[in-house]
């Protein structure tokens, strides 16, 4: 069954109505500070009124265990029971969290998720994937757990930083590659504060399609991580070069310096080029992404001296199996193949031509 979804601007009637139906003894809301101060206040729910309201710091380093607690604390202090529901109010950091500590208190309670930002709208509200950061390891512990609801919205990206909105807009490049050329060539068409609700929601439904087919990435899933292998690889890069690796990300106050988008939008050209080398893929939808991504995302500044680095980290990047390089590639847009075994040399040929377009 795919998970329910319901695209609107009126989010606090739809949320109304969804609890409504529900039988929700007791309702609690979880925000972030920033959500809390710039959302929360233009959701007019009733049921909102009424709820436990749980505030937790904002941004991935406090994916932690301790904000975590915070909120199961919160539950039991308030006197949750299994028929209570949590409502997620916030980006990716915050329905992660948020679906971990619903899927694991007393068992398990419902929860709805409202995300807030374009990266969590497409992404990571969607799909059942719930988690914290441990021990230094981004999402490290965590469950299969599925929103009972979903309230997609673009009105909150009012008020999102445009280097958010781009972060978020490279997740749907993403999903238009892996649909088809008509929504490929919508989306490259446009800048990112374009992008209407309809085209929201059919690029939330190529997620839906894939991750329906196979709930937890046993094979087709793993067509998502286009543009996730050399990007994972960029955004570690990022990270250590900021000085901050070694470190756990629990309490040290530590912010990606790379926004995940930015990385995954150059990865997505490294692994065109890829699949131009290995599959054909056409060279002028290679030439078409290659400018998009030179225009709105600017370059991630490596080097050749880079290299070394980036290989060794997509050798140990979590999908790669006994330290052989694999990406998802595609012979066209729209015809996806995974577990494409990746030469150094080749991994090399495509950040050189990666640097030729956007440097
Ligand atoms: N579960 C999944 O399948 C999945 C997929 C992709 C990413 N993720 C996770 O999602 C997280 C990243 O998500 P994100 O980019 O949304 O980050 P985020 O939740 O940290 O939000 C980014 C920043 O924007 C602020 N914010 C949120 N909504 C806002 C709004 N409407 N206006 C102004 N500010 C707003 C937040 O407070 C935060 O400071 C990571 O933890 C990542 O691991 C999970
Ligand atoms: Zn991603």
């Amino acid at each position: 069954m795919p998970q329910h979804i319901t695209y609107t601007n009126q989010v606090g009637a739809a949320l109304d109505r969804v609890l409504a139906s529900t039988c929700c003894l007791r309702l609690f809301v979880l925000t972030d500070e920033n959500t809390h101060q710039l959302v929360l206040p233009h959701i007019d729910s009733k049921a909102l009124h009424q709820a436990t309201e749980i505030i937790i710091h904002a941004g991935d380093e406090h994916k932690t265990l301790d904000a975590l607690a915070q909120v199961w604390h919160a539950l039991s202090d308030d006197g949750a029971t299994r028929q209570s529901v949590l409502v997620n109010i916030g980006g990716g950091m915050v329905c992660d969290l948020g679906g971990f500590a619903a899927a694991t208190f007393k068992r398990g309670i419902r929860f709805i998720n409202i995300p807030t930002t374009l990266l969590s709208a497409v992404d990571a509200a969607v799909g059942g994937k719930t988690g914290i950061n441990f021990n230094g390891l981004k999402n490290e512990v965590g469950a299969f757990a599925e929103a009972d609801e979903v309230i997609i919205s673009t009105c909150f990206f009012k008020s999102l930083p445009p280097k958010e909105l781009r972060s978020g807009y490279a997740e749907v490049i993403k999903h238009a590659m892996l649909d088809g050329h008509e929504t490929f060539g919508q989306i490259i068409e446009q800048a990112p504060q374009q992008l209407t609700l309809q085209q929201l929601e059919a690029s939330v439904q190529v997620k839906q399609r894939i991750v329906a087919q196979d709930p937890h990435e046993q094979g087709l899933r793993r067509t998502l991580n286009l543009g996730h292998t050399v990007g994972h690889a960029l955004e570690s890069w990022a990270f250590q070069r900021s000085g901050l690796a070694g470190t756990s990300f629990q309490g040290s106050g530590i912010r990606a310096s790379m926004p995940h988008g930015y990385a995954v939008a150059w990865g997505l050209v490294a692994e065109a080029v890829l699949s131009h080398m290995l599959l054909q893929f056409p060279s002028d939808d290679l030439h078409r992404l290659g400018t998009y991504v030179r225009d709105h995302y600017g370059t991630p500044g490596i080097t050749c001296d880079d290299y070394p680095t980036l290989l060794e980290l997509m050798r140990h990047d979590k999908k790669s199996r006994q330290g052989e390089i694999n990406c998802t590639l595609l012979r066209h847009i729209g015809d996806p193949v995974i577990d494409n075994p990746i030469t150094d040399d080749d991994i090399k040929t495509a950040l050189d031509i990666l640097r030729d377009y956007v440097d």
